[in-house]
């Protein structure tokens, strides 16, 4: 550092606690950045990189950006998933000694951003904290500092689990230990695309530990929550007031999706489009508040349990759609309730304005009402929800007491308070506001004076009050008594002794009364921190009815049923829908289909034509379960259903670009997942396994795996599959059926009538696909032609296929070679003999599920090989 100026080694001593970050470093009016930062800053922020002289030989690397807009580039950055440390001067300029001092006075990071333009209000912002523990459990905890949230759960499943939860609950940064292993930090930063930062746990800090604790004991939660405290202390020095007590999450009592589920279902955006249109949610969201639009959102992440919990929502869904003119009156009530969850937060934070707490005073004034439409509702969780809201008359009485109507935004210039508020502050606006009076009179007066009709009093920053006379009456001013400040083109500006006396008062009262406001200002805001937590309360419950009358707006929209739910394992819909294609399909034009599985049928082996509506069918059953356990209507015209406790998805090509595994090894790793954890109560999608690998090897896979569902785990699984040699599966397997969706065939052409039926389909009709998608002719007349000289040959695979030994899923992927397998591999001789060297060499009783199916991947690619 030596040879810096002293400037410099300042910024470098700072620099050196926030490696991490960009470095903000106020300079009069700009945030500078120096060294790395200004040349990273000058990439992502596209500004004009310069550089400094500091003393030593070299220039040091600058860039900076204007103080007053600021916020712009910190929430690019921010964004991008950097941090950004802001140091102000904490000294004035002027008194200091030296070079100014200076601190870092908050870190911003994506995990804890405040500010509201940074912050999509229909969703929340998580930051969480993950700690391996010594009995090699996970303890997670997720913190939104915008809302207070704290919760907290246990992962016993190891990191794979750890994984799915974070994969469902989205989140922008996770504090770790530096002692957390390296492979398990990449993997987070890499699958998740999270920005990482560090805590060492064990640290105390000044936060009412014990109260925000909220009874929980485990220590291995504890040690992680407060790791986060820590972190969210360190980063933000200031008030956290609105912290809400730590909630544990008990993972069992809620559906798990897996972590493929959510973005295969596209359950809150869309996997192609990334956005929320097109997606469950987008059909799902008719809440008129942000605070409901979160509140949906993490519902439909964590569907329930317990039947009871699920039948109080559906009793209140049922209510609302009973009653349409209520329901149309608390929605236009809510329309004026203001974000009030966010608002404690930042009433906490120290940063919220006149209008702010003014919003907050009109969305008081509604909850009467609000209370009493509820209250009359013949329905008692209606009534009792009513009950419930507290609308905090002392409080709306107070702001509608103290605040102006015609607040302005600043909290420093006044304005912000009714007269009648404050005795002092009284005064003082009548010592400014009389003398404003005498000026108005002094005006009339000095016209009849001089007799000069013209003659104005104005008022300017730099000349404080004057008399303005234009030149042509200049003559008719008497001499000596007014003293000439300024001279305009064509008018002369004066002042008296006695102006100016009367001036200097009415400024000394403004200045006083402006800085009495702010002063008291604070003291009210002081006084909302002490409802905090009623209304964090107030804040959940307006959630909860936003929500519910949300699934009773949408359940009429889409004529939706209430379903209902049986322990017998069955599943019985009748007309079933599925609720976002048929949102996007003109009315009608959506053929519904039944669903039914009862205690004697698990799997469903769905075949069919390309196009035909197999994948739909699927996902509209896990669908109406998800809807069904968050407690919304369904789309169908009756349902009865088990309580499903995980889905489990592998659909579509989902090729997991970013982590590079291929679509086949994503194929096995979801299905993998699926095997492992699934039980007897969960549902199973499987839609075309091995389709991302040669035939024989695909088609093995498929049988092994319907089998191993079918013998060992007895989850509902519906699987479709385009290897219609499947299809006679049902002659050994008891509780497996065939159903098919019918099409016809029409002069040559196919007509997708997308009905479900029973029994195996017969012809695949890829052809006609082809055909339909507008390939060239002579290219589908020689496909055609191939077709039959193939099924000519009766070289149309055998049902058969290769026999699964079914006790031992490993061998299964490796069944007795059929003959007709080798007379595939004779095509390359020396290929062939490469994949059987390969595969003679292998110890397959030492080979872990995982392995195999690596070196099944490994062996499919070397065949595959040109
Ligand atoms: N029940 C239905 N009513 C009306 N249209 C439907 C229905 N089911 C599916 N479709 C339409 O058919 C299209 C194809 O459906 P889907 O993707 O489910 O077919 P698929 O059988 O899975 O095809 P592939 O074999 O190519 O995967 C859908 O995008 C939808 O537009
Ligand atoms: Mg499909």
């Amino acid at each position: 550092m030596a040879g810096y100026t002293p400037m410099m080694q300042q910024y470098l001593r700072i620099k050196a606690d926030y490696k991490d970050a960009f470095l903000f470093f106020r300079l009069g009016d700009f945030y500078e950045m120096f060294f790395d930062d200004a040349l990273k800053a000058t990439k992502e922020l596209e500004i004009t990189l310069t550089s400094k002289n500091a003393g030593v030989e070299e220039k040091v690397p600058m860039c900076g950006v204007p103080y007053h807009s600021a916020d712009n580039y910190i929430r690019i950055l921010v964004s991008r998933g950097f941090k950004v440390a802001i140091c102000e001067q904490v000294e004035d300029p002027k008194t200091a000694k030296g070079v100014v001092k200076r601190e870092v006075v908050q870190l911003i990071t994506p995990g804890t951003v405040m500010e509201n333009g940074m912050l999509d209000e229909k969703e929340n912002n998580y930051l969480a904290a993950v700690n391996e523990n010594a009995d090699h459990t996970y303890s997670l905890v997720y913190h939104d500092l915008s809302t207070g949230e704290n919760r907290a759960a246990l992962l016993e499943g190891g990191f794979d689990t750890l994984l799915s939860e974070l994969y469902n609950q989205p989140v922008r940064e996770i504090v770790v230990s530096e002692q957390l292993d390296q492979p398990l930090q990449d993997e987070l930063k890499m699958r998740l695309g999270v920005t990482l930062s560090y805590q060492e746990p064990g640290v105390s800090n000044s936060l009412s530990q014990e109260k925000l604790a909220g009874g929980v004991t485990d220590t291995r939660l504890l040690d992680c929550f407060f790791m986060l405290l820590h972190y969210v202390e360190r980063t933000q020095k200031r008030g956290l007031d609105h912290l809400k007590p730590l909630q544990v999450m008990e993972l069992k009592s809620y559906m798990t999706l897996d972590m493929y589920s959510k973005r295969n279902l596209e359950l809150t955006e869309t996997i192609l489009k990334k956005g929320k249109h097109g997606s469950l949610l987008w059909v799902l969201d008719d809440t008129v508040t942000a605070m409901g639009a979160r509140m949906l959102k993490k519902w439909l992440e964590r569907p329930l349990l317990q039947k009871e919990a699920i039948t109080r929502r559906q009793d209140l869904v049922q209510a609302f759609l009973d009653h349409f003119f209520e329901r149309d009156t608390i929605r236009q009530l809510l329309q004026s309730v203001y974000d009030v969850e966010r608002l404690s937060g930042r009433v906490a934070y120290g940063n919220v304005n006149a209008r702010d707490l003014l919003q907050l005073k009109r969305t008081l004034a509604k909850l009467p009402e609000l209370k009493q439409v509820l209250s009359d509702f013949a329905e008692a969780e209606v009534q009792r929800m009513g009950q419930e809201l507290d609308p905090l008359p002392a409080l709306h009485d107070y702001l509608e007491k103290s605040l102006h109507e015609d607040a302005p935004i600043g909290v420093r210039e006044g304005g912000l308070l009714k007269d009648g508020f404050h005795a002092q502050l009284d005064t003082y606006r009548d010592a400014s506001r009389n003398g404003k009076q005498w000026i108005a009179a002094l005006e009339q007066q000095e016209r009849i004076e001089t007799g000069i009709k013209s003659l104005k009093v104005g008022y300017n920053k730099v000349f404080g009050y004057y008399i303005e006379v234009t030149r042509a009456n200049l003559h008719l001013l008497p001499e000596g008594k007014y003293e000439r400040k300024q001279t305009l083109s064509n008018a002369e500006r004066f002042i008296t002794p006695e102006l100016k006396e009367k001036e200097a008062l009415i400024l000394e009262a403004q200045e006083k009364s402006v800085e009495l406001e702010y002063e008291l200002f604070l003291e009210i805001r002081d006084h909302v921190k002490t409802y905090i937590p009623a209304l964090q309360q107030l804040a959940d419950q307006i959630s909860q009815l936003d929500v519910l009358q949300s699934f009773a707006e949408v359940s009429e929209k889409q004529r939706y049923a209430r379903p209902t739910f049986n322990s017998s394992r069955s599943v019985s819909i009748t007309e079933g829908r599925h609720p976002v294609i048929e949102k996007v399909m003109k009315s009608g034009e959506f053929v519904p289909n039944d669903v039914q599985m009862d205690q004697g049928s698990d799997i469903l082996l769905i075949t069919g034509p390309n196009m035909s509506g197999k994948s739909t069918y699927m996902r509209q059953v896990a669908l109406t379960s998800i809807m069904a356990q968050i407690g919304c209507f369904v789309p169908s015209e009756a349902a009865d259903l088990p309580l499903f406790d995980q889905i489990f998805t592998r659909i579509g090509a989902a090729d997991d670009l970013v982590s590079g595994q291929s679509t086949f090894m994503v194929e096995m790793l979801e299905s993998r997942h699926a095997l492992e954890h699934a039980t007897d109560r969960s549902l199973i999608l499987l839609d075309e396994i091995g389709r991302g690998t040669s035939t024989y090897d695909g088609m093995a896979l498929a049988q092994s795996i319907i089998e191993y569902v079918h013998d060992n785990i007895h989850a509902k699984t519906l699987f479709s599959t385009h290897y219609h040699e499947l299809t006679t599966l049902d002659e050994n397997l008891e509780k497996l059926r065939n159903v098919h969706v019918r099409a016809e065939e029409h002069e040559g052409n196919v007509v997708f009538l997308h009905q479900i039926r029973e029994g195996a389909a017969d012809e695949s009709y890829g052809i006609h696909v082809a055909k339909l998608a507008k390939l060239p002719d002579s290219l589908i007349e020689r496909a055609s032609a191939i077709l039959q000289e193939l099924e000519g040959q009766g070289q149309k695979l055998e049902a058969s296929a290769p026999k699964a030994v079914q006790e031992d899923m490993q061998l299964s992927f490796f069944a007795e070679p059929e003959p007709k397998k080798e007379e595939t591999v004779k095509r390359s001789d020396k290929r062939a003999e490469q994949v059987l060297t390969e595969l003679s060499s292998i110890n397959l009783m030492e080979q872990t599920p995982m392995e195999a199916m690596n070196l099944l991947y490994k062996l499919q690619q070397m065949a595959a090989k040109k």
